[in-house]
């Protein structure tokens, strides 16, 4: 029996890890990814060594480009948001982990993938989700669920009797839970289950506040072809690095913040702390490129998908039938949503100041307030508004 387990060389991880070896006695097999969390990876590596894990099975892959490429981006390409707000950060990270836990498993033979999410949370159903649908006769096997390790206290005792390293801060004494990638860190649990007081500032790891920001405004133009950015400033950059810069944009301007109490799939109601600074202009800026470039009928339709789309990733069926036609509507409207965005980033605000593009559906001529020069007759408007009041007339002069 061998199982493939998203590994992050975290204290939990760990326990995961020499729990796996010990109740189902299988040969266990690591993936760390970098997605852009901001971690060292080689501590893991040394850390599952440590743990009695063979070489050969310690996989370790910088996922940034593809994370950013296949996922992030045509996330944004149809505006997503859930309930309103969340930019989805670690819902989209999700999939792309369970891919590459089951390419791993084929490549060693494995039976069986493992993960740390609880049995209460989105992840869980995120991460399983996409196994079964890659591999449908794969095992699953989900600790959390399982274990008897139900406090804090019982898993460091697991620990030190198994000679796991534990740092000294992540005595079980983090003040909350944190998920974090290229696109956002979220924060959970602890001091924060609490929905009426607000989060004290150290909860905030990537952003600067808006009060501390500066007094003046940076302005920045994102430059777009077929819907995904591609340069900033006049500077063509990879998916990744463009994000990569956006977050340092964002950072530095205090953007990004949101304090969110969301439903979770699995019916309760959670209360959550996200900076996706980067994310947030990205955003901003995409919807400042479409609405030059889209038509009425296609923007108004894609936004009454976008709840829809939205909530399949927050529900984890981002490998579904449902989302891959949603995607390829979504897709189709941008084949031609190209051009550049000027942004004013202030103080926790992205306004978009200033857009053009070769395929600009915005036309001068006719929505000017001077002389059109014919390209509008007003008086067709007059025919336009009779028909369309016609039965709201028949119904007042009908029933009074
Ligand atoms: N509530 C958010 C979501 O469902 C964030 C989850 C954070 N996950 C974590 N393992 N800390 O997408
Ligand atoms: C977890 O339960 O592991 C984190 C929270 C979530 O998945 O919603």
């Amino acid at each position: 029996k061998k199982a493939v387990l998203a590994y992050s060389g975290g204290l939990d991880t760990s326990v995961i890890l020499k729990w796996l070896q010990e109740a189902y006695g299988c040969e266990v097999v690591t993936f760390t990814a970098d997605l852009g969390q901001g971690e060292e990876l080689e501590p893991a590596r040394k850390k599952a060594l440590l743990l009695g894990i063979k070489p050969e099975n310690i996989f370790i892959e910088d996922v940034r480009e593809e994370f950013v490429r296949d996922f992030v981006f045509p996330m944004f390409r149809a505006n997503a948001l859930y309930e309103g707000q969340y930019l989805l950060g670690t819902s989209i990270a999700r999939p792309l982990i369970a891919k590459h836990q089951i390419e791993i498993a084929r490549k060693t033979g494995a039976d069986a993938v493992a993960h740390g999410a609880t049995g209460k949370g989105n992840d869980q159903v995120r991460f399983e989700l996409g196994y079964y649908a890659l591999e449908p006769g794969i095992k699953v096997i989900a600790p959390w669920r399982e274990w008897d390790l139900t406090s804090r206290t019982k898993l460091i005792e697991f620990a030190e009797k198994h000679q796991i390293p534990i740092a000294k801060d992540k005595r079980g004494d983090a003040p909350f839970s944190v998920d974090a990638n290229l696109l956002h860190s979220s924060s959970e649990g602890k001091v924060l289950e609490d929905p009426w007081a607000e989060p004290d500032e150290m909860v905030y790891q990537r952003t600067i506040s808006p009060e501390a920001a500066p007094d003046k405004a940076t302005y920045i133009e994102v430059e777009f072809e077929k819907g995904d950015a591609v340069a900033i400033d006049g500077k063509r950059l990879s998916p990744a690095t463009l994000l990569t810069k956006l977050n340092e944009l964002g950072k530095a301007n205090g953007i990004g913040r949101l304090d969110l109490v969301e439903n979770r799939f699995v019916g309760m109601k959670s209360r959550g702390v996200y900076e996706t600074p980067g994310g947030t202009i990205l955003h901003a800026a995409h919807r400042g490129i479409e609405s030059l470039t889209l038509d009425r009928g296609a923007a108004h339709l894609k936004d009454e998908i976008m709840p829809r789309y939205a909530e399949m990733i927050y529900n984890g069926f981002w490998f579904s039938p449902e989302r891959e036609m949603l995607q390829a509507l979504i897709d189709k409207s941008q084949e031609n949503v190209t051009g550049t965005v000027r942004l004013k980033l202030y103080k926790g605000n992205t306004a978009v100041v200033g857009r053009k593009s070769p395929k600009s559906l915005y036309s001068l001529q006719h929505v000017t307030f001077e002389e059109d020069a014919g390209a509008y007759d007003q008086r067709d408007a007059a025919g336009f508004i009779k028909l369309n009041a016609l039965r709201l007339r028949l119904l007042k002069k009908g029933r009074g």
